[in-house]
C-alpha cells in the first residue's frame, strides 16, 4: 500500500500552465491541512500570487498563513541565495549576496536557479528549519511554473551533486538529490486537463521520469465535464432538435448537444491516460464560477479527498 500522497514530506505538483495548477496545489494544501498536515504551498518563480485566491496581499517571499494550517510563499531564486548564504557563510556572505557581479555569476551558472529553488523547497521541508524563527512543516507543495520547469527542480541536486565531485555544493547536492529520490519522502503530481496537448504532455512527462528513475504518484485531470447524458439520450436530443422551432428551445439543445460532444473528447482523452497511467488518475470537476475562490478550492477539496482515500 502506497504512502497517501498528502502523508509525505514534499509534494510536486507540475503539469503546462493554464491546466489549473495552482488551484490544484491550493485545493491539495487545503486538504493536508484538513487532514491535520502543517502544510505550505510554494509558488516557484511565479508572478500570481496565491494569496489572493484567500484575499489576502501580504509580502512575497515570506511566509503567509491563509486558513488554519495552510500557509504559502513565493520562492525566488535570488532572494533563495541571499537567504542562504546569510545562513550558512553568516555576514561573508551575506555582503557576497548582495554584490551583483557574485549575484549574475551565480545566476548564469545553467541550473543554479533551480538547485536554490529546490534548495528552498527542501529547506522548508526540514523538521529543524536553518532560517531563523522558521517553524517546521509537514507538507511542502511546490506549485512549479511549467513541466519542463518542474523537471528541471527535480534532476538540478543530482546534476550539481555530479559535477561538483566534492565539497559543500556535492554535499548539498546529493543530500537534496537522496530526500527528492526517496518515495516515502517526495511525491510528484502532474495536472492537466482532459485534451490532446495537456494528455501529451503528461505522457511525455511521465516517460521522462521513468527514465531518471521516478514516476508519477497521481495525475489530477481537471476541469472535466460531468456526463450528464447517457448515449440512449443523445438521439433524442437530435431529434429533438430538429423538430424544435422556438429559439430559446433551439439553443438550450445546441448548448446540451455542444457539452456532450465536449464531454465525449475529454472521456476519449481520460481513456488514452488512464492507458498510460492505470489508476493514477484523479477527476476534478470543471466548476462554473466567474474565479477560483475559497468556496471553489472547498469544492475541489472535496473531490481530491473522494480519490485520494
Ligand atoms: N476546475 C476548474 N473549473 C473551472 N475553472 C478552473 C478550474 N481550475 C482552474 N480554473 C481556472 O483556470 C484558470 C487557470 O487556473 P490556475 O490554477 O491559475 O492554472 P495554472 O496555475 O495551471 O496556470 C484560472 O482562471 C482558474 O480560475
Ligand atoms: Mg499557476
Amino acid at each position: 500500500m502506497p504512502i497517501h500522497l498528502l502523508d509525505r514530506r514534499i509534494l510536486f505538483v507540475t503539469g503546462k500552465g493554464g491546466v489549473g495548477k495552482s488551484s490544484v496545489s491550493l485545493a491539495l494544501g487545503l486538504l493536508a491541512a484538513r487532514r491535520g498536515r502543517r502544510t505550505i504551498v510554494a509558488e516557484v518563480s511565479s508572478h500570481e500570487h496565491l494569496q489572493r485566491a484567500f484575499g489576502h496581499d501580504g509580502r512575497r517571499f515570506e511566509e503567509v498563513e491563509l486558513g488554519p494550517g495552510l500557509f504559502t510563499i513565493s520562492i525566488d531564486p535570488e532572494h533563495a541565495m541571499e537567504e542562504y548564504l546569510r545562513v550558512k557563510a553568516g555576514p561573508i556572505g551575506q555582503v557576497l549576496g548582495h554584490t551583483r557581479l557574485f549575484q549574475a555569476l551565480t545566476m548564469a551558472t545553467p541550473g543554479m536557479r533551480e538547485l536554490l529553488t529546490v534548495g528552498k523547497i527542501w529547506e522548508l521541508a526540514q523538521p529543524e528549519r536553518r532560517t531563523r524563527d522558521g517553524v517546521p512543516y509537514d507538507l511542502v507543495i511546490a506549485d512549479a511554473p511549467s513541466t519542463g520547469h518542474g523537471i528541471g527542480l527535480i534532476r538540478a541536486p543530482r546534476t550539481f551533486a555530479e559535477i561538483a565531485r566534492m565539497g559543500p555544493i556535492h554535499h548539498q547536492g546529493s543530500t537534496i538529490a537522496k530526500t527528492l529520490a526517496d518515495r516515502e519522502f517526495t511525491a510528484i503530481a502532474a495536472v492537466c486537463t482532459p485534451e490532446e496537448m495537456p494528455v501529451n504532455e503528461t505522457v511525455a512527462l511521465h516517460e521522462e521520469l521513468v527514465g531518471y528513475g521516478l514516476d508519477l504518484d497521481a495525475v489530477a485531470v481537471n476541469a472535466c465535464y460531468a456526463e450528464r447524458f447517457a448515449d440512449a439520450e443523445l438521439p433524442v436530443l437530435t431529434g429533438a432538435l430538429a423538430g424544435a422551432e422556438l429559439p430559446r428551445t433551439r439553443a438550450a439543445l445546441r448548448a446540451a448537444l455542444s457539452e456532450r460532444a465536449r464531454a465525449d473528447v475529454q472521456a476519449q482523452q481520460l481513456d488514452r491516460l488512464e492507458q498510460v497511467l492505470p489508476g493514477k488518475l484523479i477527476r476534478l470537476p470543471f466548476l462554473f464560477a466567474p474565479a477560483i475562490g475559497p468556496a471553489q478550492l472547498d469544492a475541489l477539496a472535496d473531490a481530491l479527498e473522494d480519490q485520494l482515500a
